[in-house]
């Protein structure tokens, strides 16, 4: 029986929330070790581009209240977050970002998500980024190819990724507005740094 241990994620499903889905990319962008809350869940993201924007994971929120802790292991890029407004019954507005941070990150750094919070890596060094989670992982029942059961991935994939991508600009890091979301906060690029 095949290990439902490990995961990947293709250039093929990454197409749906990439700037640039025409362009080339390697054909596997991450890796997954998955250990759950215990034993830890490790991501190994490739070094690279596709198109200007910088290879990343997926996104996704957590379904009900759940916290997680990311460790950088190796490496160097971001940990985008974003929170969404809420309407009156308090049903979150994919679309509507209210708070959108983007949160540069080196070994040995953590960064905590709160729950409610989307999330996303994104690798802008020359090496693997690699990186530990706490988040309680299941799977069982599951193929190793499926998406876990404790996110939900489809406000990411409407609206093709997170409310900026993380690309290259003149040979520096910049933030590109995704057009798909009707409203996200402003981002001052000045304190980040190209690496
Ligand atoms: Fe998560």
């Amino acid at each position: 029986m095949k290990s439902n241990t490990y995961a990947e994620r293709s250039h093929v499903k990454m197409k749906e929330v990439l700037l640039s889905p025409k362009s080339s990319g390697p054909k596997i962008h991450y890796f997954m070790i998955r250990g759950g809350k215990n034993k830890t869940n490790i991501t190994v993201l490739e070094p690279g581009k596709i198109g200007k924007e910088y290879i990343k994971t997926y996104g996704h929120y957590h379904i009900g209240k759940l916290e997680e802790t990311y460790t950088i292991l190796q490496g160097n890029g971001f940990v985008i977050m974003q929170e969404r407004k809420k309407d009156r019954n308090g049903k979150p507005i994919d679309a509507e970002i209210k708070n959108f941070k983007a949160i540069k990150v080196k070994t040995g750094d953590k960064v905590f998500i709160p729950s409610g919070w989307g999330h996303l890596l994104v690798n802008t060094g020359k090496t693997w980024l690699v990186a530990s989670d706490n988040s309680p992982v299941n799977f069982k029942g599951k193929k190793s190819v499926s998406m876990p059961g404790h996110a939900d991935y489809k406000p990411f994939k409407k609206l093709h990724g997170a409310g900026y991508y993380v690309i290259e600009k003149n040979g520096k890091t910049a933030f590109q507005k995704n057009p798909n979301y009707s409203s996200v906060p402003k981002i001052n690029p000045a304190p980040f740094k190209n690496y």
